[in-house]
């Protein structure tokens, strides 16, 4: 039985199901707040009647999506409500789906049985009527709401624009899967997050962006304990600086493999739980959005691999963004400049800040504060780009329903689109 088939449909049948519930019932109104934790158990659960809906079905063989979905589509009748258990059976094995407001919600109804969702009572209504309310015409004042019970993903979120990005997304009350090669890294955001707000608002996941089967193993583990997505941050990148007489092969390739490749297969893997929601919600939106560069639209000196594989990357946003469209998938990419705060820039020890000093590479420089300054003037604005431009960006491009393969500047006026 393979969760990731099963699981993104029961996701999108439920949010079709809580968007029939909402008043208007706009797809999106609540395409929040509904999680769908799943277990595998030995055999079938407590009897039926013990559950708010109890509905155990064979499971279809083949991995068609479409005959699954209508298999589940006979057994959840439309009248049902969240939170609800449902019991997917073929001859071996029972999986049990838990759908609910929150994934703590669900968590504890997949382990205690329905008496746990009589206490929790469903959040979904109350996220739904926030959600509508932020999508009155020209709420732009209230666009951190557009991601307000969303199910989240940041590739490369454990440092850097990536933990700006999870943090952004976090207090704007999404959940997010903080998913990093840097294991520990990701565990102890999580954990820090988790803690301030006294409950499960974000999971680590380990992954390797450039290696298939780490990426399908992580969304496999997606589909399990949340059932799907509705946004994803491909923002996993690297640099390798070196100029095109002298940099290595390997170099080259590897952020290549990190930055392009990684995209693709982010974008294959993911985007496969978002088709299989779409097709079981019709009218349901989601995004993919990379975390390009200001290198992805203007060449960088002595830097190409690294400029080469953000404007592939902007092809790939392109060519993604026509191909999903049918799915409700937008694919967009922010182009942020210089992010001088972050580590890759200002780490005492690696710092490109640093290693500009030691180089000589800025003249007349003796401090990293002159190192600093002197590219903070090559900024129209004066000032390198940070957290929090990237996110009003990214609201904007969830927000916006009206557009998709685009490739938005985010560098204080140094790249202007032609
Ligand atoms: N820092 C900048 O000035 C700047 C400017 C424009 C665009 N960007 C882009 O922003 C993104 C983030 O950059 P940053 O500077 O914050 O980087 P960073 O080096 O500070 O953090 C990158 C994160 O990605 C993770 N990572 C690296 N390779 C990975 C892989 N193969 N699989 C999974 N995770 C991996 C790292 O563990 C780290 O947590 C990149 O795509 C980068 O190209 C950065």
């Amino acid at each position: 039985m393979d969760v990731s088939l099963i699981a993104p449909l029961v996701r999108g049948l439920s949010l079709s199901i809580a968007a029939k519930a909402a008043v208007g019932g706009d797809a999106n109104g609540v395409a929040h707040g509904v999680v769908v934790a799943s277990r595998e158990v030995a055999s079938t659960p407590i009897p039926g009647a013990a559950y708010k809906v109890a509905l155990p079905i064979p499971a279809v063989a083949g991995g068609d999506d479409t005959a699954i979905l209508a298999a589940l589509g006979a057994a959840v009748p439309a009248s049902a409500s969240l939170p609800f258990l449902l019991a997917v059976t073929d001859e071996a094995k029972t999986r049990l789906f838990a759908v609910a407001p929150t994934l703590d919600e669900a968590r504890l109804l997949l382990e205690e049985g329905p008496h746990a969702a009589a206490t929790h009572p469903a959040g979904a209504p109350s996220i739904a009527a926030k959600i509508a309310q932020a999508r009155q015409p020209g709420s732009a004042a209230s666009r951190a709401q557009v991601v307000e019970g969303k199910i989240a993903l940041v590739t490369g979120g454990a440092q850097g624009f990536g933990e700006e990005i999870v943090r952004g997304l976090v207090s704007s009350g999404a959940f997010v899967w903080i998913a990093d090669m840097n294991a520990a890294g990701a565990q102890e955001l999580a954990d820090e997050l988790n803690k301030e707000s006294g409950r499960t608002v974000a999971l680590s996941l380990p992954i390797d962006v450039s290696n298939e089967d780490s990426v399908r193993r992580a969304f496999e583990t997606v589909a399990s304990a949340t059932g799907g997505l509705d946004l994803v941050v491909s923002n996993a990148g690297i640099l390798k600086a070196g100029g095109v007489l002298e940099q290595d092969t390997a170099s080259f390739e590897l952020v290549t493999r990190v930055n392009y490749t990684g995209f693709f297969l982010v974008t294959k893997h993911a985007g496969r739980l978002l088709r299989s929601q779409s097709l079981a919600c019709p009218g349901y939106r989601s995004d993919i959005v990379q975390v390009n560069s200001k290198s992805g639209l203007a060449g960088s000196n002595r830097n190409g691999a690294y400029a080469g594989s953000k404007f592939g990357g902007i092809g790939l946003v392109q060519s993604f963004a026509l191909e999903l469209v049918e799915f409700g998938i937008k694919v967009n990419a922010i182009c942020p400049g210089n992010f001088f705060d972050g580590p890759l820039w200002s780490d005492p020890v690696k710092g490109l800040f640093v290693q500009y000093l030691k180089t000589g590479k800025v003249p007349g420089a003796t401090t990293v504060a002159q190192v600093k300054a002197f590219y903070e003037a090559k900024v129209p604005m004066g000032r390198g780009c940070e957290g929090p431009d990237v996110m009003r960006a990214l609201y904007y491009l969830v927000e916006q329903e009206y557009e998709t393969g685009q490739a938005l500047p985010v560098t204080g006026g140094q790249v202007m689109l032609n």
